[in-house]
């Protein structure tokens, strides 16, 4: 199956009530981890690389395995996304290398430090999408600045993320903004801050409303009802992998992520793309370290990758199940690139904006 857009992935997800998680993709193992999880529950699937992923992997290989991936598994409908583009290049190198949607993250400027200001957020955004929507891929655009509220900092994350001390205002989404953000951009999709971060270190309890604002996305929700929205940040960080990682030699700090039941309530509040990498370097490095620690004679690497990509996909499937995209997968018809650039220019996408408009 050819790869279809995240328009058409979300606006299936809408209409049918279930999320999506997005998944990061590096390297081969992950993708073939993913895609058997996929397979075991037809699902579809959300494949984002990050500016590191296509610095590490190269563009001409992330393009090669996916439609090698896409090749191996022609029943389930699969995304291929660029995680927080940067500028017009990032995001229009991405699409001419075959990914089907963009992230451009306007929420910082160009280096991914420094909070930007609001008016080049809806410009950068709105040029990016008008570029993607004439061949017809999709953008998701990021209003707010991901970070955390109890200490008011990002965190960094292999050289992205907001430096200094952000205000609440800065970290959680404003709601009438996010009207107006969608409406002057076009963007088909919406990630918003809630106070999640990247990375493992999110929280340092169980996230109660002071720290996760559920509350936020339900105000936003309320006033953009069709807009699909996007929860970053959204590992889990399960406590399970936390002790696999440090049983095995590990040192890691006891941390706390995003319960998997606060994100099922976004679902039901108009979250439809789920992102998702931490947890899915730690089920790796999990079963990484396991072998190293146990069989200190091996140095065969597929013995160290067969499990650490079986816990990939019992995680990967985890997701697939709770967020209720099981049982997806064949009951979407692919829509072509062309098809989706038709639709865009002739307006026909555009119902969406005006309902929101009338919400
Ligand atoms: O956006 C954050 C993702 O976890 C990507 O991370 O830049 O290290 O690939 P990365
Ligand atoms: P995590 O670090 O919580 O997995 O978030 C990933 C993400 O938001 C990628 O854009
Ligand atoms: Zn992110």
């Amino acid at each position: 199956m050819a790869l279809i857009t995240l328009r058409q992935l979300l606006d299936h997800a809408a209409s049918e009530g279930y999320g999506v998680p997005a998944f990061n993709i590096n390297n081969m193992e992950q993708g073939l981890a993913i895609m058997a999880a996929a397979r075991a529950c037809d699902a579809p699937v959300i494949l984002q690389a990050s500016r590191g992923a296509r610095s590490y992997a190269g563009d001409i290989m992330l393009r090669h395995m996916v439609e090698a991936l896409s090749e191996m598994n022609p029943d389930i409908p699969m995304v291929l996304h660029q995680d927080h583009g940067n500028n017009d290049a990032t995001c229009l190198s991405a699409i001419r290398h075959g990914f089907t949607s963009v992230m451009m993250d306007g929420s910082l400027e160009e280096d991914m430090k420094t909070p930007a200001s609001y008016d080049y957020n809806v410009e950068i955004t709105a040029r990016v999408t008008r570029a993607a929507h004439a061949v017809g891929a999709s953008v998701e655009g990021e209003l707010g600045v991901l970070g955390s509220l109890e200490t008011g900092e990002a965190g960094e994350e292999d050289g992205s993320g907001a430096v200094g001390k952000l205000s609440h205002d800065q970290l959680l989404t404003d709601p009438d903004q996010a009207v107006d953000f969608v409406l002057k951009t076009r963007c088909d999709a919406l990630a918003i801050a809630c106070g999640t971060s990247h990375g493992a270190y999110k929280f340092s309890r169980k996230p109660d409303g002071e720290i996760l604002s559920m509350e936020t996305i339900r105000r936003i929700n309320e006033k953009l009802p069709n807009t699909h929205l996007v929860m970053h940040g959204s590992s889990s960080v399960p406590q399970a992998l936390q002790d696999l990682i440090n049983a095995n030699g590990g040192d890691m700090p006891q941390t706390y992520g995003v319960p998997v039941e606060e994100i099922e309530r976004g679902i039901a509040m108009g979250v439809r793309k789920v992102n998702i990498d931490t947890d899915c370097r730690m089920a790796m490095t999990g079963q990484l370290r396991k072998v190293a620690q146990e069989k200190r004679a091996e140095f065969d690497p597929r013995k160290f990758m067969i499990p650490a990509m079986e816990e990939l996909e019992a995680l990967c499937r985890d997701r697939f199940e709770r967020f209720g995209a099981a049982g997806q997968a064949g009951r979407i018809k692919p829509v072509s690139m062309d098809e989706m650039a038709r639709r865009y220019a002739s307006g026909a996408l555009d119902p969406q904006i005006a309902a929101n408009k009338a919400a």
